[in-house]
């Protein structure tokens, strides 16, 4: 297999001859040479680190089913009992009784699809003069949310959250309930402020309206259930309360476990039944899903079971104490840092910090030339632009580090003369979506002012950031598929 192709740039064509084991090993770690490193300790978000000999096993056990596929149990049924085990572990996290079920799928997203889709095809059983589905989503939910209705055509009807708390307004979601509505969503916690929605007052609500009620528990299922084992004071979340019919939580974040696995569940397998799907209506083997994806490796599946069988509770309870350590640590020393300020109080370790007098993104780009990511997200009615720290075990030590380089990165932001000003770039944003003679128009003004470059990743977000912060919500979501669409090539 040996050659002397040099693959140092991409040729975009299949070799004639195989390349050598080491081109092709060095190649993959040379492509790294510009991502973030993600066990630095310094990427606050995307990844999560369970530490040396945990990730190991968890490698080993991903390799030794790799290959193995998931679409047919019977013919790995193996993977069944992998896949039961985990809902077992899971749902006993959850505190949700012997009714209580559920399946493993790729992620987040995945789990939300599956809920929404369930609620969707139970109302088409239950309340067929249902023509028009309504699901009542507080503003502060996972975009996941948001295409699932896109996907399965669904009207999603938003209400607002209290500003100072970021949680839901409850009285808002009983207001939105009309004869259309078929699902109420609400988070534990939700992403953006880490703070957990009231549960048990949205709860009843359902339960009065004779509503299902989803709480997306994605990034807290696990290490609050955790959190609550050990003690801390939280408020109920899980399938203790009364109303909640179904909840999603991922292992591939808060369990540690390499992608792509989460989980998702519900009151009794009467509801799970609207989730799968079965079809014999062509010459192909018959098919049954219970999720979103037909073919798929047990790799995911092995390494989060290896990886909660190492750890244990104790494991993860060492893991959680250590993190919530330095989520306190994080918060207290932004909180001192003059111009910066943590939103909300949150209740596990996801937060978010603004700045009072600049602009946040220019404080993400000098960040991320220090070496540390924080990650940008918008403005949204009146909460401001800011950035998003998950803490998690790999990045619990770096606290003190992070601390001084949002310091240094404040005062450099503060003292530049150039530092791109929000207000003068909503200013010309709202003249360019005024005196543009066309969309056309419109796209290219906007793009020379974000400073998009057709084809290139942009090596600076600030720009881009601060432009696309000042579009309203369509456009922005215009420019993200175009920019998207030009970068992919
Ligand atoms: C609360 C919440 N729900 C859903 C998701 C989507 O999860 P995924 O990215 O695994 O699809 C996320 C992702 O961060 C999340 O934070």
């Amino acid at each position: 297999m040996a050659s002397n192709q040099s693959i140092q740039k991409l040729s975009g064509t299949l070799p004639f001859e195989g390349l050598a084991k080491n081109e092709i090993f060095d190649a993959l770690d040379g492509f790294k040479a510009n991502d973030v490193p993600w066990r630095s300790g310094r990427l606050l978000g995307y990844t999560y680190d369970p530490g040396e000999d945990a990730l190991a096993i968890a490698h080993q056990a991903y390799l030794r089913y790799l290959t193995e596929n998931g679409l047919d149990w019977t013919v790995f049924p193996s993977l069944h009992m992998i896949e039961t085990d985990l809902i077992h572990m899971v749902r006993d996290l959850l505190r949700g009784d012997q009714k209580v079920v559920g399946s493993v799928t790729s992620g987040g997203t995945e789990s939300i699809l599956c809920a929404v889709k369930t609620a969707r095809d139970y109302a088409r059983a239950t309340k067929p003069h249902i023509t028009r589905p309504e699901m009542i989503l507080p503003e502060t939910a996972h975009g996941a949310f948001h295409k699932a209705c896109h996907y399965f055509d669904i009207k999603p009807v938003l209400t607002p959250y209290d500003t100072e708390t970021f949680r839901a307004d409850v009285p808002a979601i009983q207001n939105a309930i009309s004869e259309n509505t078929i699902l109420i969503v609400a988070s534990a916690p939700g992403y953006a402020q880490g703070v957990i929605d009231p549960i048990a007052a949205i709860g009843q609500v359902a339960q009065a309206a004779g509503l299902l009620f989803h709480v997306d528990a994605c990034v807290g299922g696990i290490h609050l259930s955790l959190m609550r084992r050990m003690g801390y004071s939280l408020p109920d979340f899980d399938f203790t309360v009364p109303g909640v019919t179904s909840i999603s939580a991922d292992l591939h974040k808060y369990a540690y476990a390499p992608k792509n696995i989460s989980t998702v569940f519900y009151r009794n397998s009467d509801l799970r039944f609207h989730q799968y799907f079965a079809n014999r209506r062509n010459t192909c083997y018959a098919l049954v899903n219970p999720a979103v994806l037909s073919t798929k490796s047990g790799g995911p599946y092995a390494a989060a079971w290896a990886l909660m069988q190492y750890l244990g509770e104790s494991g993860y309870r060492r893991i959680v104490q250590k993190v919530q350590d330095a989520t306190e640590n994080f918060v207290a020393g932004i909180n001192r840092i003059d111009g910066l300020r943590v939103l909300g109080k949150p209740d596990m370790c996801m937060f978010s910090f603004t700045a009072d007098d600049f602009n946040i993104f220019e404080l993400a780009d000098r960040i991320r030339g220090k070496g540390f990511y924080m990650q940008p997200q918008f403005t949204h009615g009146p909460t401001p632009a800011n950035l998003h720290i998950s803490m998690e075990w790999g990045c619990a030590d770096s606290v003190d580090a992070g601390l001084e380089v949002l310091r240094e990165a404040t005062a450099e932001v503060r003292a530049d003369k150039s530092a791109i000003n929000l207000s003068t770039i909503r200013a010309r944003v709202v003249e360019i979506l005024t005196t543009s003679k066309s969309p056309d128009q419109v796209e290219a003004n906007l793009r020379e002012l974000a400073g998009l470059t057709s084809g290139q990743l942009p090596t600076k977000m600030a720009r881009i950031n601060s432009v696309l912060d000042a579009l309203p919500d369509e456009l922005t979501e215009y420019m993200l598929c175009d920019f998207m669409n030009k970068v992919f090539v």
